[in-house]
């Protein structure tokens, strides 16, 4: 994480897919290119210093995602019900940040329709994304789009980090036999890849209405 950055090369979701000065580097430009073209009154406010991109995924990685994906799929309704009923048991401001869900008793999200369908499509997100492991150009666009859509939705930046703990806790019951540090690693470099690129556009989202606003 130290030395994110400098030295990075490709996608974020790739230290071999590199093409020269893209993914997190090309990532950070466009944010600031973008940011210039807007940036031009003073009143503006500055774009915060970026946190350090996530480390790339390796092509190991990659390849347990991709495995242990497979095994997850005939489960994966359960999988997107359990992380968001830990995630409001555990973090209930984000439960009341839902507007579908706000108020209702826990017991009666686990057996709501909305709940399950909410969670399907983000579940569908990470089968794109895993999907597209070997795109990353596509899954950097597709996030970027997903990131601008949830800062409208009204998501909140922080609770974005949030997911992916709880997705990885919810998906090692299924996945006994697989389970390792390494399988774990995995999961949470994909996760926090996702989330740098999503608050990356919510952020340009933001300055970008602020930017409408004071003009
Ligand atoms: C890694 C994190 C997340 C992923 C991958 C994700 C994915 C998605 C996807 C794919 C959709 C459907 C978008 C569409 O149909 O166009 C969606 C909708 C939505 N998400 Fe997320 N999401 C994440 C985190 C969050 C968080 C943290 C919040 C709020 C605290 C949130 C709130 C919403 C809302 C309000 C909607 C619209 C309503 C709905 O589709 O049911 N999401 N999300």
């Amino acid at each position: 994480m130290g030395n994110a950055g400098a030295t990075r090369r490709g996608s974020i979701f790739s230290k071999q897919d590199s093409t020269g000065d893209e993914g997190s580097t090309r990532h950070n430009k466009r944010l600031s290119s973008r940011q210039n073209t807007l940036l031009e009154e003073e009143e503006f406010p500055p774009e915060p210093p970026a946190s350090p991109p996530p480390e790339p995924l390796t092509m190991r990685q990659k390849e347990l995602l991709t495995e242990t994906w497979k095994l997850l799929e005939e489960d994966i309704a359960k999988v997107g019900v359990i992380t968001f009923v830990s995630l409001f048991e555990t973090h209930p401001d984000v439960q009341q940040s839902f507007m579908p869900f706000k108020g209702v008793d826990l017991e009666d999200l686990k057996h709501s329709r909305q709940l399950r369908d909410h969670a399907l499509r983000v579940m569908a997100f990470v089968q794109k994304a895993v999907a597209r492991l070997y795109e990353p150009d596509k899954l950097e666009t597709l996030l970027r789009d997903l990131g601008k859509k949830h800062y409208h939705y009204g998501a909140k930046q922080k609770y974005v980090d949030l997911i992916g703990p709880q997705f990885i806790l919810a998906i090692q019951p299924s996945l006994v036999d697989q389970w390792s540090q390494e399988t774990h690693s995995a999961w949470t470099a994909l996760f926090l890849n996702m989330a740098y690129i999503m608050k990356g556009s919510m952020a340009a989202e933001e300055r970008f209405k602020v930017k409408k606003t004071a003009t």
